[in-house]
């Protein structure tokens, strides 16, 4: 058989994927993090990943402190990192990090497309890859359904290609919940992100059922409530009962919480600060709660 020169080198480029994809897996292997299959691919996902809806880049900021996050972050096993190109130049400043650290290929970059229109929507996804630095975008997700059957058709073009591996929709507001579902329910879709925490618990009721029935990966955006349940448990001390599924901070609390529920493929909580993210990454170790354990949380966080 004599194949083309194209055809070697696509080949080739899904050997090295493939490659890529089997050493992540042994690095978290390796630490014993937790992990989930992404139910379209089989590819499995370290339970606990970072958002980047703070980072910036440009004069007069020290990007020291997020280069020291994402430096931890990705030694202790973590791959998934959210970001959007609403949040400021948080693309710039990741990609300037990714390439800087040379981490492209440990880890798993998802963002978003945020407009109306496929021209817009092609132009807003291209200056993603260029501001990531990245000719392949692992999961590409409709912000807030916004104009959600355009910015699907072009992704699914694009994941034709090999541009992007997944396809996903977000939200971040149970006020968009009905049209979520509708959505959910209408296309397949390698991915959902939604909001869930221990004080924000209305995705459970309809939402991560629904994403197990269809097959649907789930993100969980919001896991602090943007730290407001930091700020619920405030100097109180974790309850002893958290060691019997090992948890050492209110941090591995409120994640364990959320990456015990079934349908859940990762939490991306967001974080700054290099010391966050490797207690964030404690989440994704050791036993997590089980039903009756996670009734307890919901009861002790109820009746604070
Ligand atoms: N609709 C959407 O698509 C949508 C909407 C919202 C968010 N998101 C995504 O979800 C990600 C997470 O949401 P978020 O960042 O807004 O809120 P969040 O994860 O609920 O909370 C972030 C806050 O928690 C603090 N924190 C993180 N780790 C901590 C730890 N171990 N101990 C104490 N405090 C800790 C962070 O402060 P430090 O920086 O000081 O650590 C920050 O103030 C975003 O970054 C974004 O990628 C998507």
């Amino acid at each position: 058989m004599i194949l083309s020169r194209r055809a070697v080198l696509e080949l080739s480029a899904g050997a090295g994927l493939a490659l890529t994809l089997g050493v992540r897996r042994l690095r978290a292997q390796a630490r014993g993090l937790i992990t989930r299959a992404i139910p379209s691919s089989g590819e499995r996902l370290p339970v606990v990943g970072i958002g980047t809806r703070e980072y910036r880049t440009g004069a007069g900021i020290d990007t020291a402190p997020l280069r020291a996050t994402l430096q931890a972050f990705a030694q202790a096993g973590g791959t998934v990192v959210d970001t959007a190109p609403s949040y400021g130049n948080a693309e710039t400043a990741l990609g300037e990090l990714v390439t800087d650290l040379d981490l492209r290929d440990r880890l798993f970059l998802a963002t978003k497309v945020d407009r109306e229109g496929r021209d817009v929507g092609v132009e807003r996804m291209n200056a993603s890859f260029e501001k990531l630095r990245t000719d392949r975008i692992d999961l590409m997700q409709v912000h807030n359904l916004r104009d959600t059957a355009t910015q699907l058709a072009t992704m699914r073009e694009w994941k034709q290609a090999g541009r992007i591996r997944y396809v996903g929709i977000t939200t971040s507001s149970d006020r968009q919940y009905d049209a979520f579902e509708r959505v959910m329910a209408a296309e397949q879709l390698d991915f959902i992100q939604v909001d869930y925490s221990l004080n924000n618990r209305t995705a459970a009721e309809r939402i991560l059922p629904l994403a197990q029935d269809r097959g649907a990966a789930v993100l969980v955006n919001l896991p602090f409530g943007r730290a407001s349940l930091f700020r619920a448990v405030g100097d109180r001390a974790v309850p002893g009962w958290a060691a019997e599924f090992d948890c050492t901070s209110w941090a591995q609390f409120f994640l364990k919480y959320i990456i015990a529920h079934p349908a859940v493929t990762c939490a991306i909580p967001g974080t700054t600060k290099d010391y966050h993210a490797v207690d964030n990454m404690g989440a994704a170790q050791g036993r997590l709660p089980d039903a009756a354990l996670r009734r307890r949380m919901e009861e002790f966080f109820t009746g604070l």
